[in-house]
Formats: C-alpha cells, structure tokens, sequence
C-alpha cells in the first residue's frame, strides 16, 4: 500500500472497507474500488478535472484505439527496465495507458490519480486490480520513495511532489503533444491555429534520460470524431459554426503526433 493520508502524511491501511491511518483518520473505498483522497479544503471547484462527457468521450477515442500506437510505445519504455515493479500514473483518466501496461506486464502494481471523480470511477470500475485515488498532482497522497515509475500523460503534473513519492533512482515518463498533434482539427477550428510548444527537456531534481517522438495519420469516422471533439479542450474552443461543420464531417484525416521524455530522478545513475 503507498497511499498516504491527506490529513496527517502517515500510512494508510486497508481496513474491511476503508482505508486508516494510525491517527484514524478513515477513508471509505467506494463500491467500484478507489478512496477520495481529495480535501475537500483542496479542491478548487466543485466538480475539479474533466466532466462526465470528456470522460466518455475519451473512453470512445481508446476503445477505437487512436492512441494505441502510443500506449505500445510506452510499454517498450517500461518492458525495457525490469526493476519497475510500482507505477504512478498521474492524471490517469479512464485508465487506457495504465491497462494497456498492465495486460502487457502483469508484474506491475499499478496506481493512479485524476481530480476528476468520473474518470477515477470508470478506471476502477473497469480495471478492478489497479488502486485509483481521486487527487490532485499538486498533493499527490502517495508515501516518499515509493515508486519506481511515475507517469503522465497529457495532464497536469508537479515535479516536486513526482520526485518526492520516486525512489531515488527512480523514472518519470512525461508524454505531451508533438508540434502538429491534431493539427487538422486546429486548422477547421481556429482562423490561425498555432503548433505545440516543444516539450520540455528539463525537470526539477531530474535528468533527461531518453526521448522519442511518435507522428502518424489516422481517418477518423464521424462517431470517432465527435468523441475526439469531446474529450479535448477544442469541445468548447474555436467558432460556433467551424464547430458544427467540423461535426457534420466524416473520414476526416487527422495527424497524431506525440513526443515523450524519460526523465531519472534524484540520481545520476539510473537503477
Ligand atoms: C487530457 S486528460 C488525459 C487523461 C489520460 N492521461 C489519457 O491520456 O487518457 C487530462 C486529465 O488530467 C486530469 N487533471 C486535471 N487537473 C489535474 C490535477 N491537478 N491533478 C490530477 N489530475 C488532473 C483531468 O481530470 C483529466 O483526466
Ligand atoms: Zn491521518
């Protein structure tokens, strides 16, 4: 177990159907499997993170496997170093890279956070033998030195509190878009859509170890593109009527592009 309580920072243990810490501060694991380690001092809104929609329109863009390439990428990354037996993802969503990882090495313990609790549900509903928490990466309720991989994807994260929860030596997987990621759906939306910044080589307390980028075209049917729609920022972006003409299309090409940093923490040698 490395979850940690939010109130006290001690260890929390299972206990029937809750987890406790020594100072029994008591948290209920849900009917699906995940405990609310949120605050509720900490949260920032009401309903934090993705909403229901995102969520499942995330679920649609995995189940058709548009990022497949990606999670297969990642699981060479991992397959790689044996010695990573424990994985936080970070901002893990429904869950796609972390089953992906799991259904390919069985060994790993696997662990994640999303402040959206939609997202937390489905993953634990879905995959029952990970341990979900609803939290933040801002206060990750993870024990110091307990992880041997921390990974994110295309969320939020905190290199302060990745290389605190890391054992020394330990890895940090980073994925953010490539400069044209979806470059054609910017290009129906905005009158000047801009690239993605280069992703960043440097991380507090950790050195780059290896990186890669990963670019290929898909066409995506109009079912595939309204989920894709749904589960990104471009739902609510861009004008009202590019948007219901981008809708109404179908075989629309799209270009996925991705670019990942393995990053080694607290050491010079990794383990
Ligand atoms: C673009 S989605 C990526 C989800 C998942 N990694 C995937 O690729 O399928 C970003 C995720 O970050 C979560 N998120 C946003 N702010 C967060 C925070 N401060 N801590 C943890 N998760 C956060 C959102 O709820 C959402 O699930
Ligand atoms: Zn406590």
């Amino acid at each position: 177990m490395v979850w940690r309580c939010p109130s006290c920072g001690q260890a929390l243990e299972d206990s029937d159907d809750r987890l406790l810490c020594p100072a029994n501060h008591s948290f209920d694991r849900s009917k699906e499997g995940y405990v609310n380690l949120l605050p509720v001092q900490k949260k920032r809104s009401k309903r934090p993170g993705d909403s229901l929609e995102m969520v499942l329109g995330r679920r649609a863009v995995h189940q058709a496997l548009l990022y497949q390439p990606l999670a297969e990428a990642l699981g060479d990354v991992v397959a790689e170093r044996p010695q990573i037996k424990t994985l936080l993802d970070i901002g893990c969503g429904e869950g796609f890279y972390a089953g992906v990882l799991s259904s390919r090495l069985p060994h790993l313990a696997l662990y994640g956070v999303d402040v959206a609790k939609p997202a937390v549900k489905l993953a634990a509903k879905t995959y029952p033998h990970h341990h979900y928490a609803v939290a933040s990466s801002r206060d990750l309720p993870v024990m110091t030195s307990t992880i041997d991989m921390a990974l994110c994807v295309f969320s939020p994260s905190n290199d302060a509190e990745i290389s605190r929860v890391l054992r020394p030596g330990g890895f940090y997987l980073e994925i953010g878009p490539g400069p044209d990621h979806l470059w054609q759906l910017k290009s129906a939306l905005y009158e000047q859509p801009r690239e993605h910044k280069p992703a960043r080589c440097e991380m507090v307390d950790g050195s780059l170890w290896e990186e890669g980028e990963l670019r290929y075209d898909r066409t995506l049917d109009n079912g595939l593109l309204r989920a894709l729609l749904a589960a990104t920022p471009f739902a609510f972006r861009g004008r009202r009527e590019s948007r219901a003409a981008l809708q109404a299309q179908s075989d629309f090409l799209v270009t996925i592009a991705f670019s990942w940093r393995l990053f080694v923490v607290g050491e010079t040698g990794a383990q």
